[in-house]
């Protein structure tokens, strides 16, 4: 494998970015030379006492224009949500970028953001990909990665199942809209509602995939509601109001819904949800209609100690973190998934 070794910065720390310092910490194929935070309570820190790691001589700060001036060969850019301007810049600085904020496919809403960035990475000399667990994994490679052994496909159904309560920041209870009544959450915009256009990004990266284009994408809304009160750290969920909520949406090529997105997002057990869901655990699962019919469940495992935290922010960040080697070293521009094809990650065995 490749001796080579990548100058990083890491744009915010949070849940992904903090995955990210502590990987660039440990793998030698990664030199973390920069950290930009937004907290100020996190400014002049090291980088791994703001990660839970031993110290890594990287102080973090606050000054955006350092960090656009520092030399580097990527940025792993996780903040809450992507600055197209502020990625063109870091492109144009002469820094690859690497994020999980979005931009994983050029669907119609991201043309425009979608020009602009290939423009800087022209000006540049740089790249720029977007990867993730889903968007950016699960709802699109996998379902590419199984269709490679299949050999007629009537329907791909991409199911994740996330348990609040257990896997999620607590802050995500509200943030959802868990504890609402139910008709005013049905009747309202819904966090996950707004991330269709996301979400889409991987049902038109599959059907680019199998050659096959989407006439539209529909979607649907139910919610299930506490059969009794839920309670959590950070408050309850009262009987009767919005324990899980199920969303699906629906790429139709040619009348039929070929691919299937559904995410399920639980607090509680199906024996204290009305309708009584059966939601199971925190995963992910592809099933393919087709020949021969195949299904794939991703889903973490305990460790060696018996304790089990669910990965899903490990899976987010390296998802992309894996690709950044492929994506210093290609052409300038905008690599998709199906630009950069089947990843050789770096530095894993050690
Ligand atoms: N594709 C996927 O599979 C996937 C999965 C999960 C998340 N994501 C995306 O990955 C990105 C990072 O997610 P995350 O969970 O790490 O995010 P997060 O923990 O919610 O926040 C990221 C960081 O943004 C900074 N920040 C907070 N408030 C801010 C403000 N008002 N203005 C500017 N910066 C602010 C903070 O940085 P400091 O703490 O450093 O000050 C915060 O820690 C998000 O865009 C998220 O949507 C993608």
């Amino acid at each position: 494998m490749s001796e080579k070794s990548y100058r990083i910065i890491q744009w915010m720390t949070g849940d992904v970015g903090q995955v990210g310092i502590r990987h660039f910490a440990d793998n030698p194929v990664f030199d973390l030379v920069g950290v930009l935070v937004h907290s100020k309570d996190k400014v002049g820190k090291d980088a791994g006492e703001i990660a839970g790691i031993a110290a890594t001589g990287v102080v973090a700060t606050d000054d955006i224009e350092a960090i656009v001036a520092m030399d580097a060969d990527c940025v792993f850019y996780t903040p809450i949500i992507m600055d197209v301007d502020t990625v063109c810049r870091l492109l144009r600085s002469g820094k690859n970028v690497v994020t999980t904020s979005g931009f994983f496919h050029p669907t119609e809403t991201f043309r425009e953001g979608g020009e602009q960035i290939r423009a800087a990475c022209s000006d540049g000399g740089t790249s720029f990909h977007a990867g993730g667990i889903h968007p950016g994994y699960a709802g699109d490679i996998l379902p590419l990665t199984l269709a490679r052994v299949m050999s007629k496909i009537e329907k791909i159904r991409v199911l994740e199942v996330v348990n609040v309560l257990t896997d999620a920041p607590l802050d995500h209870i509200d943030w959802l809209g868990f504890g609402k009544e139910k008709d005013k959450f049905l009747s309202e915009p819904t966090i996950l509602g707004l991330g269709t256009v996301f979400f889409a990004q991987s049902m038109y990266m599959v059907a680019d995939g199998l050659g096959v284009t989407i006439d539209n994408v529909t979607s649907a809304l139910e919610a299930a509601v506490a059969t009794e009160d839920i309670t959590h750290e950070l408050g309850v969920i009262p009987q009767g109001t919005v324990a899980a909520q199920r969303h699906e949406w629906t790429a139709w090529v040619d009348g039929t819904g070929l691919i299937v997105l559904e995410a399920l997002y639980t607090t509680t057990t199906p024996d204290k949800l009305d309708p009584p869901w059966s939601l199971g655990k925190t995963l992910y699962r592809i099933e393919i209609e087709g020949d021969p019919p195949t299904a794939l469940t991703l889903e973490g495992v305990e460790r060696a100690d018996g304790t089990m935290t669910h990965p899903g922010y490990d899976w987010t960040a390296m998802g992309a973190i894996n690709a950044i080697p492929d994506v210093c070293d290609a052409a300038p521009g905008w690599h998709t998934h199906l630009d950069l094809g089947l990843i050789q990650p770096r530095g894993l065995v050690r």
